[in-house]
């Protein structure tokens, strides 16, 4: 049977390779059809992920692009319905929790099409986040809860979903990166890619990612942001490759000349294999993203996470990361603390395994193509 697999968002791509690879083993069994919504469109947000982690090309591109939450959201729906009356698929799997996870979810399941979720049962208990609604609500669309750590189960129990329709398969985004680990660009080849020629050492910078709305949209936590990564760069160089939503965000402020250009190296978005790279060898990592929290605590490098909670607890209860939130001092003796005494140290959850992909088709399998 057909499997619609949907994509689209950055951090979609990198949970849908693996998925992507297992689904080729079992090709007698599943003809994978893989839709882009076009959430991300941009080469750097889009083309080179799909290149560097062997995506194929998508069957069909809805080129949606940007938009509020409401036109983004119901242009996917539009365009997703027909693709679904044309391919009639068994099953629809979606990724994650953007926009495009939860337009497709919906469309999906009004037509009585079994929904997969991967990545189920994530919760910040916060609402403000429009990823949280996402969440949420896809979970309780899903037929198939994927989980990628045991605290998921608990939370989607909370919300009445019943435990036959769980399944605690690993995490998806650690196999790409364990299958992508040892190709990663050096932090140095990425830095001369762009043309940068300041000094920076191994493990003597600290890499930051910005880009929640809740941190970059309202300018005053913006600023506040930017002047204690100015105070960071104080201490080590700071290597930052900035979403496209916060170099919009940092112009209009007006917060540009805040940072030392010779001290805080912005990048444009960077492709995954350089991220990699530029993770694996920092000090520590300063992120308000939800992967950056997993990856760091795979790779045993210190997070400092710059909001107030996080859906993804095993990386505080297990992993490297350190939930901070916005308030300058605090983020200060974090970083302190780190530079000081090597930060948190952790290991790495159960079934981070690079096995996560195996497990989730053959759970498919074994629920939606055998008889029994
Ligand atoms: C989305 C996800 C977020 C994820 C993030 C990773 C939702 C609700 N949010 O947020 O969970 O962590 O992606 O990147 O789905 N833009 C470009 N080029 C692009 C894409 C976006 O320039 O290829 C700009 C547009 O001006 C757009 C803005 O970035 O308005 C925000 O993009 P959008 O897709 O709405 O949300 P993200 O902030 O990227």
């Amino acid at each position: 049977g057909v499997l619609v697999c949907v994509v689209g968002a950055r951090p979609n791509f990198m949970k849908m390779a693996p998925i992507f690879k297992a689904l080729q083993e079992v090709k007698h069994l599943i003809k994978p059809y893989l839709v882009h919504t076009g959430q991300h469109y941009d080469q750097a947000m889009k083309d080179t992920f799909f290149q560097q982690l062997g995506i194929p090309e998508p069957d069909t591109d809805l080129g949606v692009g940007s938009g509020t939450h409401a036109v983004q959201t119901a242009n996917i729906m539009l365009k997703f319905e027909p693709v679904l009356d044309e391919v009639k698929p068994f099953a629809v799997l979606v990724v994650g929790d953007v926009n495009s996870t939860i337009a497709c979810g919906l469309v999906a399941v009004k037509k009585q099409i079994p929904l997969i979720h991967v990545e189920a049962g994530l919760r910040s208990y916060d609402r403000e986040m429009p990823e949280e609604i996402n969440r949420i609500l896809t979970d309780q669309l899903s037929d198939l809860l994927l989980t990628t750590e045991r605290s998921a189960a608990d939370n989607l129990l909370k919300e009445g979903i019943s435990e036959q329709r769980i399944c605690f398969a690993g995490n998806v985004m650690i196999d790409s990166l364990l299958h992508n680990c040892k190709q990663a660009s050096s932090f140095t080849e990425t830095l001369r890619n762009y043309g940068r020629s300041q000094k920076v050492a191994e493990r003597n910078y600290a890499l930051l990612t910005l880009h929640r709305p809740s941190n970059v949209d309202d300018p005053v936590t913006l600023e506040r942001l930017i002047k204690v990564v100015s105070e960071v760069s104080e201490k080590l160089p700071v290597i930052f490759p900035v979403h496209p939503r916060t170099q919009q965000k940092i112009s209009q402020a007006g917060l540009l000349s805040v940072l030392s250009e010779e001290r805080v190296i912005m990048l444009p978005p960077v492709s995954y294999l350089e991220m990699l790279g530029l993770m694996q060898t920092a000090k520590l990592v300063l992120t308000d993203s939800g992967g950056l929290q997993e990856e760091t605590t795979a790779l045993g490098v210190p997070c400092i996470t710059l909001r107030e909670n996080t859906e993804r607890p095993i990386t505080v209860t297990e992993g490297t990361n350190t939930i901070v939130g916005t308030d300058p001092a605090k983020i200060m003796q974090c970083v302190e603390e780190v530079l000081i005494n090597g930060g948190k140290s952790g290991r790495v959850p159960e079934y981070w395994d690079g096995m996560a992909a195996q497990r989730i088709v053959a759970e498919i399998i074994g629920r939606y193509l055998t008889d029994n």
